[in-house]
């Protein structure tokens, strides 16, 4: 079995759309592969519906979103805050039994973080916590834009600080707008600053809605650096 955390800079900066085109690019390298979002919250958004855990089912081919997630939340909120005005609590033994029984199947699972990495999923358990605790290697979905030096490295040292792997970082494009001063000069200043051992995997570009909804189009924009996630494998 292997496995990969996926965790970001900051809510909204690519963690689903990157963990998508992951799960899509192993699919396409002959993987089983089980994405995971173990607690999901704004489903009142989505008429309802986890829109993470959805798109992550469908990069695997798979119909439904329920077993893509554990634990969907109405309110669009941290998951402890959303779950406390549901009238529920997170169970991390729940959390931790979905992630064992994936494990077991063999395979790949991709685990998409909540929010950034200091943010709590069960009581005193943060999005790190999980990688160390289910021993996974994990990426930073870095969003490009000003602040995100400094957003990144302290999410680097955050996870690696408990232990956890840091196999690179992706540098997120999330505007179809001309790239500022900024924008053009973040890759080359990350690669410079992040810590010897975490690459910068790659920038991932902007991408269309139907791009977004395609787990082709997903995966070849994964085909460059993909390789790079497991690094063991043969
Ligand atoms: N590379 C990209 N190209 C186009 N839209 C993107 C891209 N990355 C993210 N988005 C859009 O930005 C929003 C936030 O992305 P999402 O992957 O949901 O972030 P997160 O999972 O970190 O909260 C979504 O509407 C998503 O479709
Ligand atoms: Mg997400």
């Amino acid at each position: 079995m292997s496995g990969l955390l996926i965790t970001g800079t900051d809510t909204g900066v690519g963690k689903t759309v990157v963990a998508a085109a992951v799960c899509a690019w192993l699919v396409e390298q002959g993987h089983s592969v089980h994405p995971l979002k173990p607690v999901e919250s704004g489903t009142d958004e989505n008429g309802g519906v986890p829109g993470d855990a959805q798109l992550l089912a469908r990069s695997v081919g798979l119909d439904s979103w329920r077993d893509a997630c554990v634990l969907a939340l109405p309110e669009p909120l941290a998951p402890l805050v959303a779950a406390r005005r549901a009238g529920l609590t997170v169970d991390q033994v729940v959390l931790d039994d979905a992630f064992v029984e994936r494990r077991a199947r063999g395979g790949t699972t991709v685990v998409e973080g909540v929010g950034g990495a200091l943010v709590e999923v069960s009581a005193g358990v943060t999005v790190a916590d999980l990688a160390a605790r289910w021993a996974l290697p994990a990426i930073v979905v870095a969003a490009n834009r000003l602040g995100v030096l400094s957003h990144t490295l302290l999410t680097v040292e955050a996870l690696q600080s408990r232990g956890v792997e840091v196999r690179g970082v992706v540098l997120n494009t999330l505007s179809a707008d001309p790239p500022t001063v900024a924008e053009q000069e973040n890759a080359a200043e990350l690669s410079r600053l992040l810590p010897q051992g975490v690459p910068l995997l790659g920038t991932m570009p902007f991408v269309s809605q139907e791009g977004a909804e395609s787990p082709s189009a997903l995966a070849s924009l994964v085909a460059q650096w993909g390789g790079m996630l497991f690094p063991d494998r043969p």
